[in-house]
């Protein structure tokens, strides 16, 4: 049994349903939900593996590996996977799993990559976390990136789990800033900045 997420937090039933029902009429009218998923391409080699921590209706998974790559899609809410699945079809892989318990050997006992090029944490899901365990998960990354690999991240600057916890538990797990912008599109990040979009690798790397 696995802490309660802020995302699980029975006062957030409201927010989960309106963020399933925008991002399923989004899909269903075709309306562009891919700019994190070219930011991500931009930062790739052709092929690559890539998990998509809390992938909630999938559509980052399902983008990338349109694009060739390897996308393996995780989140805990069963009703968001159960989405994805509908969404996108087959041909992706969508497990559940809360992210404080995903490892190599997890992912390996289920025929999928023990390691990754990339991880994706984007749409707010370290802000979701349950408190306290974003140092937990975050060495969970750490242990799953390939050698070079890297881990980024999206979410508002003005929520309970703040930037600057982010950055002392990120460096705490072996990560360290690479580039971090205020938008996807490259805004410059400042101290005002409502959002964070932040590229990390492991230090020594
Ligand atoms: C706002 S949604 C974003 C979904 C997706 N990344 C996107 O941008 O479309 C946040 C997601 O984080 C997931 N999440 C939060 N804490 C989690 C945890 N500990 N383990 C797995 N998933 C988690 C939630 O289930 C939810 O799907």
């Amino acid at each position: 049994m696995t802490d309660e997420t802020r995302w699980e937090r029975p006062d957030h039933a409201g927010i989960r349903k309106q963020f399933e029902d925008r991002f399923r009429q989004m899909h269903d009218e075709g309306t562009d939900t891919a700019g994190e998923a070219r930011f991500i391409d931009m930062l790739l080699d052709r092929g690559s593996t890539v998990l998509d921590a809390g992938c909630g209706t999938g559509r980052l998974t399902a983008e990338l590996n349109l694009r060739g790559h390897l996308c393996i899609g995780v989140d805990k809410d069963p009703k968001l996977l159960k989405t994805a699945k509908e969404l996108h079809g087959p041909g992706h892989d969508f497990l559940r799993s809360d992210l404080v318990d995903v490892t190599g050997e997890w992912l390996a006992a289920g025929g999928l990559p023990r390691t990754y090029d990339l991880i994706a944490a984007i749409g707010n899901v370290m802000a979701y976390l349950a408190p306290g365990s974003e140092i937990q998960v975050l060495r969970n990354f750490a242990a799953l990136l390939t050698d070079g690999g890297r881990l980024v991240t999206g979410f508002a600057a003005d929520r309970d789990y703040t930037l600057e916890q982010f950055d002392d538990d990120a460096s705490a797990a072996g990560f360290r800033v690479e580039h971090r912008f205020g938008s996807w599109q490259l805004a410059a990040f400042d101290d005002d900045a409502d959002w964070a979009t932040t590229v990390l690798r492991r230090s020594g790397q």
